[in-house]
This record gives C-alpha cells, sequence and structure tokens, in this order.
C-alpha cells in the first residue's frame, strides 16, 4: 500500500519504519520539508498515497487536512491515530471525536480511527511483553477498515486483538479513554500497557 504519513514525530517514525518493513511505500508529509530530511510537503505526500496516517496532535488535525484539500483527500483512507487534548491535558472535544469532525467535514474521504488508545511502543509490538491486548478500530467504511486491519496485522495484532466497534461515532468512546490511560500512567509509571477486553 502507498501511505502517507502526517506527521514525523514518535508516533509517525514508528510506524513509518515498521510499515516500511513490512514492504509498504511510505512518506512523510512535514509543515517544514525543508528541515526534515526524506520528508516530502503534506500535501505531496497524500497525492501519491491510498491511506494516509494523521500522527499529528489531535488539535491540529481539522486544519492541517484543511490546508492538504478536500479533493485531494477524496477517497482516500485517513486513519486517524491522533489524541486532543487542551494544554492543561483535558479532552479538547467531550462527547464529539477528531474522528467523526474529520469524517463529517471531508465526507469523501474514508475516516478510520485506531491505534490511539495506548503508547507507541504498543503500537508498533503489542504482544511483545503483553499477555493479551486490544486495538478499536472505528469507521463507517468497511472496505477502508478492512485496510487498516490489514495494516495493524503488519504491525503485529492477531485477528482476536482487533475489536471493531462499529461507526465513527465509537471514535468519541475510544479518544474519551485518553485520562484512563493517564491514570493508569501516573498509577504504574510505565507506558507499556494497554487495555484488553476479555469476555
Ligand atoms: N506518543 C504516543 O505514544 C501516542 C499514543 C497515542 C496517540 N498519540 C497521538 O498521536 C499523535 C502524534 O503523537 P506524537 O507523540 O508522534 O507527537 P510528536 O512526537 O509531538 O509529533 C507530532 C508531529 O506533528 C507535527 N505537528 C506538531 N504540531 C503541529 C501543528 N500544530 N500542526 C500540524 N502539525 C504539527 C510535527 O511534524 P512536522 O513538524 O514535521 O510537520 C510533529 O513531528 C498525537 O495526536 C498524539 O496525541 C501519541
Amino acid at each position: 500500500v502507498h501511505i502517507a504519513i502526517i506527521g514525523k514525530g514518535k508516533v509517525g517514525s514508528a510506524l513509518g519504519a515498521r510499515l516500511a518493513s513490512a514492504g509498504h511505500e511510505v512518506a512523510y508529509g512535514s509543515r517544514t520539508p525543508e528541515d526534515h530530511t526524506g520528508s516530502v510537503s503534506q500535501t505531496d505526500a497524500v497525492q501519491g498515497a491510498e491511506l494516509v496516517i494523521i500522527a499529528i496532535p489531535g488539535t491540529a488535525v481539522l486544519s492541517t487536512l484543511e490546508g492538504i484539500g478536500e479533493d485531494v483527500l477524496a477517497d482516500r483512507i485517513v486513519l486517524d491515530v491522533s489524541a486532543a487534548f487542551t494544554p492543561d491535558l483535558a479532552l479538547a472535544y467531550p462527547n464529539d471525536s477528531v474522528a467523526r469532525r474529520v469524517q463529517a467535514r471531508f465526507p469523501r474521504a474514508r475516516v478510520v480511527k485506531s491505534l490511539n488508545t495506548m503508547n507507541v511502543s504498543i503500537m508498533v509490538d503489542p504482544l511483545a511483553s503483553l499477555s493479551q491486548a486490544t486495538v478499536f478500530v472505528s469507521g463507517e467504511n468497511q472496505d477502508a477498515k478492512a485496510a487498516v486491519k490489514g495494516l495493524l496485522a503488519d504491525l503485529g495484532w492477531t485477528t482476536e486483538s482487533i475489536l471493531d466497534l462499529g461507526g465513527v461515532a465509537s471514535a468519541t468512546a475510544t479518544e474519551h479513554a485518553a485520562p484512563l490511560f493517564f491514570a493508569t500512567y501516573t498509577a504504574l509509571q510505565t507506558m507499556r500497557f494497554n487495555i484488553a477486553i476479555t469476555r
């Protein structure tokens, strides 16, 4: 798959390295490509891609996608892994989500929310130190979710560990797991943990 990654921070670089080693073509889009070797402009990265991974602060996602443009985003699968916080680490969009807002604003894009409920070290190596782990998937388009589930498998997620929560409205639930993540981190003093749904 031709993948554009917007944001080459901790998440973008880790996902990009792992997906490239699984055989995908990865292009990084940056606001300042001249400062980042191996990056191109955000629009150039998206133009050549079937799937776009959004790995920037959640509160910057809508304005960044506006800059890339509705026509460039049309028909692309947009995998949103972001979390959106206020400066004091409260939820920026209570009772709503970045993913739902993006899908509503860009109806021709196929938005999928996933990987946002864990630390980056777990995203790319889910079962290295954990006996069980769950990754949630939310989105309206089944083909887009199937493509994302394929990438999750390449990152090491087993079929049983992937929990499809349904439409993009369910991203509100997973984005609201952020306070639980921080409380757990405070209690455990490590980010190497994850939610596991058992039944
Ligand atoms: N770190 C984690 O373990 C983790 C876990 C779950 C979810 N997340 C979420 O994943 C996203 C990326 O996290 P990260 O840890 O990789 O962040 P990061 O290391 O801070 O990198 C974010 C990247 O976003 C771009 N960026 C920063 N501010 C921006 C702005 N105002 N507008 C547009 N682009 C901006 C920058 O790329 P350029 O300067 O090249 O444009 C930067 O390299 C965030 O939404 C975060 O909440 C992170």
